[in-house]
């Protein structure tokens, strides 16, 4: 298949376009780089030792697209391209709707006029809320409580109302949990701008002395040591479920992934000080707005359909964040 990867310089895209070529499937990348350093293609044409095409341009900038589409025709896309953080998409909400839900519907247009007929979106498990008690299947109650997760719900919603009609696309809805980790290769990784708000890059900043002190929000949970609890998945397998996904053949899949076990806060930071031999300071705060005391996926579903499981284990998550954060510029 010939793959429109949206967003493919990004983090998790560009480990899928890895995925995809490895697979014999050839891709091309869509990316304004909003969010993506143009230094990841030339990383990826060296891990994948092929040029990977790339379009420079916005979702959103429908003739760009169209001409997108035209020159390359997809027989799929796989759409990542959208904007992320929670807290800013608070402060942002205008934009993060207008990127993200307006950028879909831009890229479901492209598909119709292009007769183009399979998207894998990359949704969240934040679509859940804390309406629902862990583990989290596919049927839970959907309950966004910020703008950001309430545009991956309406992303969500278009999606199954479009594969409606007749010669509609068939879509793949991946909701991921907590993606973490880098390619083992150390070439390509998370490049959060600024300041992280994540765990994970957040923990390698710390260890690599970039930031002073992780701040642990809450210990006062109901979980095994009080801290939060989330269920981290290495995002080369979730890489990997989306080339299951778009080989999937029947029309609409809505899956979660993620390894279906939580970790603490305090556990991942013994496993990432164990990975990286580097002790982190670390100073209890009080509970983040909006947080969760636990979350973490049932993941049957995409095993029994897609074949799908989770291989990485935590231990490997933290050894390749290290290894990126020990790379990267
Ligand atoms: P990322 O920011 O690294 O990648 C997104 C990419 O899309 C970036 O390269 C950015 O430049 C590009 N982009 C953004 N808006 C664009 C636009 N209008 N036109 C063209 N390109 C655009 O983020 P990521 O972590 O790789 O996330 C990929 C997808 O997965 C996103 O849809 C995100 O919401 C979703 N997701 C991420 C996480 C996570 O924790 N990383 C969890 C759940 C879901
Ligand atoms: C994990 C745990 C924090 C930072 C977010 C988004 C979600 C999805 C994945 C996109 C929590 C604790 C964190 C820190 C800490 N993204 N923590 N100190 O909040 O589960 O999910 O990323 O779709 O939508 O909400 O991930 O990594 O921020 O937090 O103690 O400096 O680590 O409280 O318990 P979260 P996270």
């Amino acid at each position: 298949m010939k793959v429109l990867v949206t967003g493919g310089a990004g983090y998790i895209g560009s480990h899928a376009v890895v995925e995809l070529l490895a697979r014999g499937h050839q891709a091309v990348v869509l990316d304004n780089f909003v969010n993506a350093h143009p230094a990841t293609m030339g990383a990826l044409a060296t891990l994948c030792g092929q040029h990977v095409p790339c379009v420079r341009a916005d979702v959103r900038d429908r003739p760009a697209l169209r001409a997108a589409f035209e020159a390359h025709r997809p027989d799929a896309v796989l759409h990542f391209a959208a904007l992320k953080s929670v807290g800013e998409s608070w402060e942002r909400a205008l934009d993060y709707h207008g990127n993200n839900v307006g950028g879909l519907l831009a890229v479901l247009d492209c598909m119709r006029d292009c007769d183009v007929q399979r998207i894998v979106f990359s949704s969240s498990a934040t679509v859940y809320g804390s309406a629902n008690p862990s583990p989290i299947s596919e049927d839970g109650v959907i309950a966004p409580q910020n703008p950001y997760a309430r545009t991956k719900a309406f992303c969500e919603a278009i999606l199954d109302d479009c594969s409606q009609r007749i010669g509609g696309p068939g879509f793949a809805v991946l909701r991921y949990f907590n993606p973490v980790g880098a390619h083992p290769s150390g070439l390509i990784g998370e490049n959060p701008c600024g300041i992280p708000n994540n765990l994970m890059p957040y923990l390698c900043q710390v260890a690599s002395g970039r930031l002073p002190v992780l701040r642990v929000f809450g210990n006062d949970y109901p979980t095994i040591d009080g801290t939060g609890v989330r269920d981290y998945v290495h995002v080369v397998d979730l890489a990997i479920a989306h080339v299951a996904a778009l080989d999937f053949r029947q029309p609409n899949l809505v899956v979660n992934l993620g390894r279906g076990e939580g970790y603490s806060v305090l556990e991942v930071i013994a496993a990432f000080e164990k990975a990286s031999g580097r002790s982190i300071p670390v100073q209890i705060d009080a509970r983040r707005k909006g947080d969760v005391a636990e979350s973490f996926a049932s993941p049957a579903l995409a095993e029994r359909l897609l074949g799908w499981r989770a291989q990485r284990g935590l231990e490997q998550m933290c050894k390749d964040a290290w290894l990126w954060e020990c790379r990267r510029d």
